[in-house]
């Protein structure tokens, strides 16, 4: 019978600063270890990464990064910002980067390698970007 943990969830508000997405990723991988979930770590810093680093460089205001267990070995990854643009494959838009452009290609990567994402308008303003990634359903 495999041991059924309580839901979890932690929040990291982060700043315009360049040291912000890797203290990020150090927050993210401490946790997914402490919960038994290493197995997670790599492709978890993958999308967290690009997440937190285009909320840095894409938006003005503070942001962060949220983290919580959705079902047995199973997360979700949220990324918060105060600008309400919603990046284009997250409007459901594909996104084909010319072959010689230098960026646009992080959130291509972002949808390929997550089980499911979406984006949630808030209502304080700005919106929440999410992946899941792992395990089953709850
Ligand atoms: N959090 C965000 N808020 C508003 N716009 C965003 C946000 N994240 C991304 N975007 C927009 O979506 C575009 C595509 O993002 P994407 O991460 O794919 O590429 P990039 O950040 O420009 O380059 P790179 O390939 O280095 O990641 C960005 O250029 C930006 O215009
Ligand atoms: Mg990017």
């Amino acid at each position: 019978m495999p041991t059924v943990s309580p839901p979890w969830t932690y929040a990291l508000q982060l700043p315009q600063d360049p040291r912000a997405p890797g203290i990020a990723r150090h927050t993210l991988r401490a946790v997914l270890n402490a919960h038994s979930l290493a197995r997670l770590v790599e492709s978890a810093e993958l999308l967290a990464s690009e997440l937190v680093t285009n909320a840095l460089r894409h938006t003005d205001g503070p942001y962060g990064l949220r983290l919580r267990a959705v079902g047995q070995g199973r997360i979700r990854l949220g990324v918060w910002d105060t600008s309400p643009d919603l990046p284009a494959p997250f409007e459901g838009l594909p996104q084909r980067p010319a072959p010689d452009a230098e960026g646009g290609r992080g959130l291509c990567l972002v949808a390929h390698c997550a089980d499911a994402w979406g984006a949630t308008a808030l209502p304080q303003g700005g919106k929440l970007l999410w992946v899941e990634l792992g395990g089953g359903r709850a």
